[in-house]
């Protein structure tokens, strides 16, 4: 990511997508919109209603908004996530996934001051459409692990690490079964770690890790892994830190980035307005750093905290009974 203001003004395609997608993503943005940047913002459609309304889930124009931008902003799709989030990946060659795994106070956090961030590969591994088939006896799914695409995640991973103040990057994998593909992983970690020689190194096996995250999950600072792995881990890591509805996450490409909430489109709360904006507003966060408005983001981050720390206006989900726009209401009053 970026660490220094590169534009005078943004262009942001905005996805609002389906359900509190929608809810969440109109209160984000009115809290961008106090921050004293110039935005662009670009609307687009996707999802359910979309494929309602148009026979497509994802029409070519919503991709053509994505290309054309700075950055997007996604809420959430519904029943069509897959052909709509996976496909945008996909076309727009976003290689990283990145997902924060942070305590605030007042949530469901299990523990205080875990801060780490897993940078997971998003275009390989075992995660790759139509490398499953059927046998005669069964059914195989390949793994595919080649040099460019890890050591492009590996390289990523540490230099989040540097422009971020992180001392450790973590390598996860299993190569101690996957001697091939995994081998090749572990040797390419240690190959990138020699250009970034201020930054610790560590490497554990995917089945420790699961369990370290759980005991010791203070210790992680910066986790890079495979797609698969990435997976599991990062659902853990959402597990860790308790509830949906504060988790953000991004997807980088060479010349693309798409900032999501990871929660779905939640038809049980949708239309009420009740959800919890966090999510989303946390995904701006990293929009604004990813463009280098650090100070921005800082303060929308602070401000977020606050209302946390103070536990006055919550949403339901962390126990609270405030609307979706009262919680918008005292993050904007905090900034
Ligand atoms: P979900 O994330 O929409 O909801 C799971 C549970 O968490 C629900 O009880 C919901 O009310 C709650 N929840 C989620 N976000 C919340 C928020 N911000 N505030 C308060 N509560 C929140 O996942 P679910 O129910 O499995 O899927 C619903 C739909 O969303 C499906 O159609 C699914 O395909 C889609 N989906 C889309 C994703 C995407 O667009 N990236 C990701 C996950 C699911
Ligand atoms: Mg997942």
């Amino acid at each position: 990511m970026s660490t220094s203001k590169t534009k005078d003004k943004y262009q942001i395609a905005v996805v609002p997508g389906d359900g509190i997608g929608k809810e969440v993503m109109q209160a984000a943005i009115s809290v961008l919109n106090e921050l004293d940047i110039e935005f662009d913002y670009v609307y687009g459609d996707a999802g359910d209603e979309c494929l309602e309304k148009t026979g497509t889930a994802l029409p070519k124009e919503t991709l053509e908004i994505i290309k054309n931008a700075d950055a997007c902003l996604f809420g959430a799709a519904g029943e069509t996530a897959a052909d709509v989030i996976v496909k945008i990946r996909q076309e727009m060659k976003m290689f990283a996934n990145l997902r924060p795994v942070k305590s605030y106070p007042n949530t469901n956090a299990l523990f205080e001051n875990i801060d780490f961030m897993i940078v997971r590969e998003n275009t390989e591994g075992l995660y790759i459409a139509d490398q499953e088939k059927m046998t005669d006896d069964g059914a195989i799914a390949k793994r595919i692990i080649t040099r460019e695409a890890e050591e492009r995640i590996i390289d990523y991973a540490f230099n989040y690490a540097k422009e971020n103040n992180k001392g450790k990057v973590t390598a996860v994998h299993k190569a101690n079964v996957l001697k091939k593909s995994d081998g090749l992983f572990k040797e390419i970690f240690y190959e990138v770690a020699e250009r970034y020689p201020e930054i610790d190194t560590e490497d554990y096996y995917v089945d420790a890790t699961a369990m370290y995250l759980i005991t010791q999950p203070q210790t992680f600072e910066v986790i890079v892994t495979t797609n698969l792995f990435g997976d599991i881990l990062s659902d853990e890591g959402a597990g860790l830190v308790g509830g949906l509805g504060l988790i953000p996450s991004a997807n980088i490409g060479e010349n693309a980035a798409l900032f999501e909430s990871v929660h779905g489109s939640a038809p049980d709360i949708a239309g009420q307005g009740i959800a919890n904006p966090i999510a989303m507003m946390l995904s701006a966060i990293m929009m604004l750093r990813y463009i280098g408005e650090n100070e921005a983001a800082d303060k929308f981050d602070a401000a977020i905290l606050k209302v946390l720390e103070e536990a006055k206006t919550l949403t339901k989900d962390l126990g609270g009974s405030a609307s979706t726009m009262e919680v918008t209401e005292a993050i904007k009053n905090n900034l």
